[in-house]
C-alpha cells in the first residue's frame, strides 16, 4: 500500500461549513416553487460526507438514492474508463434531479452520470459538486452549485480517499505518495 504524506491544508471544518450553508440556501431558494420531491442523487462514496451536510440544511422536499460509479481505481490519476457499480432504484422519471458529485475532475464520471439519468427522463437535472478542478477538465461539464474550484493537485479528506482511506478527516488536504 502506497504511504501519503498530507502536504498542506486545502479547505478547512470552517470554511467548509459556510460554504455548505450557502449552497443549501441557493438550493433552497432555486427549488421553491418545485410542484414534486427533488430526487437527489449522491455519488458513492466520496459524495456522502458533503450531501449528508448540505441535505440536513435543505428545507425543500427531497427523496434520496445513491449511484456508485467511477473513473478513478485508487490510484493518482483517472482511467478515463467509467463503470456503474451501483444504480439508482429510486424512480426519477418526470421530476427534478439533483446529482451530488465530491469532485469534478477530469469530468467524465459527471457527464457519463448525468447522461445515464437522462434516459430515465427526468424533468430536469443539476450538478452540484464540492470541488472542481478545471483544468484537468477533458469534457465540459456544466456545474450549477459549486463548492470550492481548487488547482490541479491529489487532495483528500471530507469523502475523498486514497485507496478508500482518509474520507473521515473533517477537511481537505492535499497530498502526495510519500517517496
Ligand atoms: P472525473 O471522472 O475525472 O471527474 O473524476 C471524478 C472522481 O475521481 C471523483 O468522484 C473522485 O472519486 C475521483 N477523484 C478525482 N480527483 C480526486 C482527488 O484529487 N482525490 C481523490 N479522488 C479524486
Amino acid at each position: 500500500m502506497t504511504e501519503i504524506n498530507l502536504d498542506r491544508l486545502l479547505v478547512g471544518r470552517d470554511e467548509i461549513e459556510r460554504r455548505v450553508a450557502e449552497l443549501a440556501e441557493q438550493i433552497n431558494a432555486d427549488y421553491s416553487d418545485a410542484t414534486t420531491p427533488v430526487s437527489i442523487v449522491v455519488v458513492l462514496k466520496g459524495a456522502v460526507f458533503f450531501a449528508m451536510d448540505l441535505l440536513r440544511r435543505l428545507s425543500i422536499p427531497a427523496r434520496i438514492d445513491f449511484v456508485q460509479a467511477s473513473s478513478y481505481h485508487g490510484s493518482f490519476d483517472s482511467t478515463g474508463e467509467v463503470t456503474l457499480q451501483k444504480d439508482i432504484t429510486m424512480a426519477i422519471g418526470g421530476t427534478d434531479v439533483l446529482l451530488i458529485e465530491d469532485i469534478v475532475d477530469t469530468g467524465l464520471t459527471a457527464s457519463w452520470l448525468i447522461e445515464h439519468l437522462e434516459t430515465h427522463r427526468p424533468r430536469s437535472i443539476r450538478l452540484a459538486t464540492l470541488l472542481s478542478k478545471p483544468d484537468r477538465r477533458r469534457l465540459p461539464v456544466h456545474i450549477d452549485y459549486t463548492g470550492f474550484v481548487i488547482p490541479d493537485a491529489f487532495v483528500l479528506g471530507y469523502g475523498l480517499d486514497f485507496e478508500e482511506g482518509y474520507r473521515h478527516l473533517p477537511e481537505v488536504y492535499v497530498a502526495s505518495p510519500k517517496s
